[in-house]
């Protein structure tokens, strides 16, 4: 399905990343978090942010008090998340452009965030694995990891075989998604049409996302030496398939 005009998923899209996710309530993300880490007893004011994309999180934590570290494989969206906090502090911030599946770092962190969809996009189970297992290694004693996913039925129901049309300030965008029931892979190609000084100029990008059991994800992080709670998004209720999105909290023993 995937053909040559499509761009790497969040290369092209990065300027127009927010607009697209203006809909997204963040700082409702940030204070269950808060209530994540006050339910775990933690007191740490640090929090490394895998994944952190254009740094809407980051920021919010900062607002509240907090240390913040991002970590990225988008070279472009991390250059949005560099000017806002930049814009922010005053001054430059440290942010690392690299990929978590083969994550190594000197030091260690108290808590790791992973949110939204970004483990979805990691589309082989040993790449989850490896994710997990190198979190674990850059958790400090008794660290938490703190994530979210997209289930499968949200991948396979919600998503399914859809094309949406939206409009976003000066954008007018195509999402059409296609489920794959074989291996649980939802592939999107979204495509966006930009109003700029009277014209109009297109972008390109194809995304995959991959669906787990929550089996297998309680495998991976039991085998990567977590325990852990998996729980409905926004919820301290238990996760069960039916759930669209899981939050997962997994502390390092
Ligand atoms: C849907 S965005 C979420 C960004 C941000 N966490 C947020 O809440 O807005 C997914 C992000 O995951 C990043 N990403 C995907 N695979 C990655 C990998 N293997 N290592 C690091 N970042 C990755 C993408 O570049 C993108 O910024």
């Amino acid at each position: 399905m995937r053909s040559e005009e499509y761009s790497q998923p969040f290369t092209t899209i990065a300027p127009y990343y927010d607009t697209l996710m203006s809909f997204v309530n963040y700082p409702a993300w940030v204070e269950y978090i808060e209530r994540i880490l006050a339910l775990y007893e933690r007191n740490d004011r640090l929090i490394f942010d895998l994944a952190c994309g254009t740094g809407v999180c980051l920021e919010l934590w900062y607002e509240r008090g907090y240390q913040v570290l991002g970590l990225d494989r988008s070279f472009t969206m991390l250059e949005v998340c560099r000017n806002r906090l930049q814009k922010k502090k005053g001054e430059s911030v440290a942010l690392i452009n690299g990929d978590m599946r083969w994550l190594a770092l000197h030091r260690v962190y108290p808590v790791i965030t992973c949110l939204y969809d970004s483990l979805n996009y990691l589309l082989k189970e040993e790449e989850l694995a490896a994710c997990f297992k190198n979190v674990h290694r850059t958790l400090s004693e008794k660290g938490l990891f703190i994530f979210d996913m997209n289930t499968i039925r949200c991948l396979r129901d919600e998503w399914g075989n859809n094309t949406y049309y939206r409009q976003d300030e000066n954008i007018n965008s195509v999402w059409s998604n296609q489920f794959d029931v074989k291996n649980s892979i939802s592939s999107l190609e979204l495509v966006l049409k930009i109003k700029q000084n009277g014209d109009y100029h297109t972008i390109r990008e194809f995304h995959q996302e991959r669906g787990y059991p929550l089996s297998t994800i309680a495998r991976l992080l039991t085998r990567a030496g977590f325990t852990f709670s998996l729980y409905r998004h926004l919820t301290f209720n238990p996760a069960w398939e039916q759930d669209l999105r899981i939050m997962g909290v997994a502390e390092k023993c």
